[in-house]
């Protein structure tokens, strides 16, 4: 039996049908149509699914949708500002190469953000702390590690290196 819920994503709200079991990585895909989310595992074990929740990294394979009402939600669609601008993190990951495939890219940025938000100067264990549970296949971590350490250093100079 489906129910209507309201999401709010990326300060936008959606009214969505949803049953109680649906999970919120599928419905923001499939029902919002933001695909930048993405579904690697779906057990949570991969890190693909994250997505921000009140600005804490959460796995969206193992949240259920009906839970994040009156919530806020980010993903990686919301992360650019309004004239397209891509954020410092996402920035610094094109600049340093830090996205092969660019699978798990979505959720190691929220992961970032996230981390960047809470300790705006991390020292680089604590950027691989932030990011240890997004699971990448291709780039080795180290363009990523460097790539979120030169977004913290370009952001706390406010966007002077
Ligand atoms: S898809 Fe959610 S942790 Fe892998
Ligand atoms: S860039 Fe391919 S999984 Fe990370």
């Amino acid at each position: 039996m489906k129910q209507l819920i309201k999401l709010d994503i990326n300060n936008q709200v959606y009214e969505v049908p949803v049953s109680p079991k649906d999970l919120l990585v599928d419905i923001i895909r499939k029902k919002v149509g933001l695909t930048g989310t993405k579904k690697g595992c779906g057990q949570g074990d991969c890190g693909a699914c994250t997505v921000l929740i009140d600005g804490a990294p959460v796995l969206s394979c193992i949240t259920l949708a009906i839970a994040c009402q009156g919530k806020k939600i980010s993903t990686i669609e919301g992360l650019a500002d309004e004239q397209g601008n891509l954020h410092p993190v996402q920035q610094a990951f094109v600049d340093y190469g830090a996205v092969q495939c660019g699978f798990c890219t979505p959720g190691m940025i929220l992961s970032a953000k996230a981390l960047l938000d809470r300790i705006p100067r991390p020292g680089e264990l604590e950027i691989k702390r932030a990011i240890s549970g997004n699971i990448c296949r291709c780039t080795g971590y180290k363009k990523i590690v460097e790539a979120i350490g030169a977004a913290a250093a370009k952001i706390s100079t406010g966007g002077v290196e």
